[in-house]
C-alpha cells in the first residue's frame, strides 16, 4: 500500500471513528502525558511556550496544555475532529491554531515550536518510509532545543493479537475488534527500543520510554513506547 493510500484509509477511519463511536470520545488528558509536562522526569520548556499537537485527536491533551498556559496549535488528518476540537476551544475561550493534514507534510513553517508532542499517532502512517518522513517533519517545525514528546505503539499492545506482519516494521491490522474501526489499517510498528531510537537520529539528544497497562481485560492490554528527543 502507498503511503497516499495510508493516508487516505487512516483519514476515513478517523472521520467515521467519531461517528461510530462516540461514547470513546476522550475527555481527560493522558495521565502519562500529564506527568511528563509537570514533573521533573525529562526537562520541557514551560508555559507560554509555543506547543504543536500532531493529531489532536478529541483535543483532550491540547486542552490541558491550553489550561497550564501553552500557546497551542495542532494539525490532524480529520476534519470533523479539527471543527470538533475548535469548537472546544471556543467553549473554554482559548485562542488555538488548528490545522488539516494532507499526506505526509505538516503544515507549519520551519523551527516554530518549542514542543511538539505526538501521541499514539505515528504507528498510523504506516511503512518505515512514511514514518521517517513524519519524523523529520516533526523535527522541521521544532525550534533550535526545542523538544519532541511522543508516544507509538509497542508490540506487547494487544493490536499484535489482530496484525499480520507484512515485513520492514509495517503491520496490517487484520482481524476485526467490536469496539473499533481500526481493522484493514496497516501499522508501524518498531520492533525494539534500539530500532525506535534508530529513526529519531536527526535529533541531538534522544531517550525512549515505554507504558504498559492491563486494566483487568489481557484481550485490551495497552503498550506504548515513549519517545523524548530534543533538537
Ligand atoms: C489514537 S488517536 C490519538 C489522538 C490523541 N493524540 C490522543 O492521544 O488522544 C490518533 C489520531 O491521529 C490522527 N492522525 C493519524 N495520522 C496523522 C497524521 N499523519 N497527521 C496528523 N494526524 C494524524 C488521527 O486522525 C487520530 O485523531
Amino acid at each position: 500500500m502507498s503511503d497516499d493510500e495510508i493516508f487516505l484509509k487512516s483519514k476515513k477511519v478517523w472521520e467515521d471513528n467519531l461517528k461510530l463511536f462516540p461514547h470513546t470520545k476522550l475527555r481527560y488528558p493522558d495521565e502519562n502525558l500529564v506527568r511528563l509536562m509537570s514533573g521533573k522526569y525529562v526537562p520541557v520548556p514551560k508555559p507560554p511556550a509555543k506547543v504543536m499537537d500532531h493529531g489532536f485527536g478529541h483535543g483532550n491533551n491540547l486542552w490541558f496544555l491550553a489550561d497550564k498556559g501553552y500557546e497551542c496549535s495542532g494539525c490532524e488528518i480529520s476534519e470533523a475532529l479539527i471543527a470538533d476540537v475548535n469548537e472546544l476551544f471556543s467553549k473554554i475561550g482559548k485562542p488555538v491554531d488548528l490545522r488539516p493534514v494532507e499526506g505526509l507534510k505538516i503544515p507549519f513553517d520551519d523551527n516554530e515550536f518549542d514542543i511538539v508532542v505526538s501521541w499514539n499517532v505515528l504507528h498510523y502512517n504506516g511503512t518505515r518510509q512514511g514514518v521517517i518522513e513524519i519524523i523529520r517533519e516533526l523535527h522541521r517545525v521544532l525550534k533550535e532545543g526545542g523538544i519532541l514528546v511522543l508516544s507509538t505503539v509497542h508490540p506487547d499492545s494487544s493490536f499484535s493479537d489482530r496484525m499480520k506482519d507484512m515485513g520492514d516494521g509495517t503491520f496490517l491490522i487484520e482481524k476485526e475488534n467490536p469496539h473499533d474501526n481500526r481493522q484493514g489499517l496497516s501499522f508501524f510498528v518498531a520492533g525494539s527500543d534500539d530500532e525506535l531510537k534508530e529513526l529519531f537520529d536527526m535529533f541531538s539528544d534522544v531517550k525512549t520510554g515505554y507504558i504498559y497497562t492491563d486494566l483487568f481485560d489481557n484481550s485490551e492490554r495497552n503498550a506504548w513506547y515513549l519517545v523524548y528527543a530534543k533538537k
